[in-house]
């Protein structure tokens, strides 16, 4: 997160950024809403796994989130809506002390869907009066973490549909998650010919120097010194996924990391998750079908492969005589004449490690505790996907999660070395 407020805000009039701030709260928290609205109350309180959390959470967590941030700290006299749920919609943050066990979330049937509503309406309510009515001194020190708890509402919000995504994945009957629309089914379409843009490397700057909003694992903005390369100028498709596949990818250990073939032996993987092979039980077809957030459909073969761990994007990649790109390599290529599918359609596995940037320094206080802590044991994706909220992700954005993960949009573009 930057430092300070947004030059897009502080460079108003005092009233009229408030004003600002309120409209862009509003409409953020008004969206989580919406993605949960399609679902019924028993939707939202399941919990698939424990990396994935049920819906009513989310919402709940979101509002705490502001509660233990914003409003308790510099609102005076704020009145929270029940102590207890301190306890139960903390996440992570040891500082501000302990929570109910990720892995039980789902046990949460109370309180109801209706009362976390209710705790949402007080959460906004609050923020509205603060936002309006703050003392300049209170309103300096909040605005930015007024500003952290919207993008952080934003990044759950992508959250409920992968996680709800999951859970009906779970689900025999492969429900849709939303009445959404459906691009026009390309079957008969094989992926464009893929071409390689080449790179001449050198020294390039990465990370986010601009005055607006920002992560703090963006920052600081810094050089890294590229060697020459190729990066692919689109996706991997479905179809692109297919032929590895048919080639015995999956049964090939010469194409997988140590720990990747690992997770195909102990999972019996055979393609990626949300693929549903011809003759499936649960929705029998002669073809290959794809489970996503309109139920089960036909595979397109000219849609991103997504839903992939990051072993298997390496596995593919090895099996193409390429590789991942770096995440410098990515972010120096973005803007790369003929480089395309850059942003919101999946996320991008990168072969970098999440790790501090040079002089990473996290945010003070209990917001120290939002990325710096979690810079291990896992990889950085780029680009942000179809579930990414508008306007959320950026060119210098760092998505991580660990290499086994599948439940998010995410899936790859190859990257080569220039001399191979
Ligand atoms: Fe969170």
């Amino acid at each position: 997160m930057s430092a300070t407020a947004s030059p897009a805000f502080t460079q108003d009039p005092a009233p009229a950024r408030r004003g600002r701030v309120a409209s862009r709260l509003g409409a953020v928290r008004a969206h989580s809403l919406a993605l949960a609205a399609p679902l019924s109350v028993e939707d939202q309180c399941v919990q698939s796994m424990p990396d994935a959390s049920p819906t009513k959470w989310h919402l709940a967590h979101t509002s705490w989130f502001f509660e233990a941030v914003v409003l308790q700290p510099h609102a005076p006299g704020y009145r929270a809506f029940d102590a207890r749920f301190f306890h139960l919609f903390n996440s992570y943050y040891e500082s501000l002390g302990p929570r109910h066990p990720r892995p039980r979330r789902g046990l949460l049937t109370r309180p109801g869907l209706d009362e976390v509503l209710a705790y949402r309406e007080h959460v906004d309510l609050a923020l509205k009066n603060f936002v309006a009515n703050a003392s300049d001194d209170a309103w300096q020190a909040a605005q930015p973490l007024i500003e952290l708890g919207w993008n952080h509402e934003q990044q759950h919000q992508e959250l409920m549909l992968t996680d709800i995504l999951h859970a009906f994945s779970c689900n025999p009957l492969l429900p849709a998650c939303q009445p959404v629309e459906t691009p026009a089914l390309r079957l008969a379409c094989a992926p464009p010919e893929l071409q390689w843009i080449e790179r001449p490397g050198g020294q390039e700057h990465v990370g986010h120097g601009a005055a607006e909003f920002s992560f703090d694992n963006e920052t600081p903005r810094h050089a890294v010194l590229l060697q020459p390369y190729c990066i692919a100028d689109r996706l991997v498709s479905c179809g692109d996924f297919a032929l590895f596949i048919a080639d015995g990818g999956y049964q090939r250990p010469s194409l997988w990391l140590s720990d990747g073939w690992a997770a195909v032996q102990a999972g019996g993987w055979t393609h990626p998750v949300y693929w549903l092979a011809p003759g499936d039980p649960r929705a029998p077809a002669e073809h290959w079908q794809v489970f996503g957030m309109a139920g089960v459909r036909p595979l397109d073969a000219a849609q991103p492969v997504s839903q992939l761990s990051f072993y298997e994007a390496a596995a593919y990649a090895q099996w193409c005589g390429a590789r991942l790109p770096t995440e410098f390599e990515w972010e120096a290529a973005f803007d790369a004449p003929g480089v395309r599918e850059m942003i919101g359609h999946v996320w991008q596995w990168t072969r970098s490690s999440y790790d501090p940037y040079p002089g990473f320094r996290p945010l003070a206080g209990a917001v120290s505790e939002y990325n710096g802590k979690f810079m291990v044991g896992q990889l950085v994706l780029r680009g942000g996907s179809l579930a990414t909220p508008a306007g959320h992700v950026r060119p210098s954005y760092r998505n991580f999660f660990p290499p086994a993960a599948r439940w998010q949009f995410s899936g790859l573009r190859l990257a080569r070395d220039l001399a191979s």
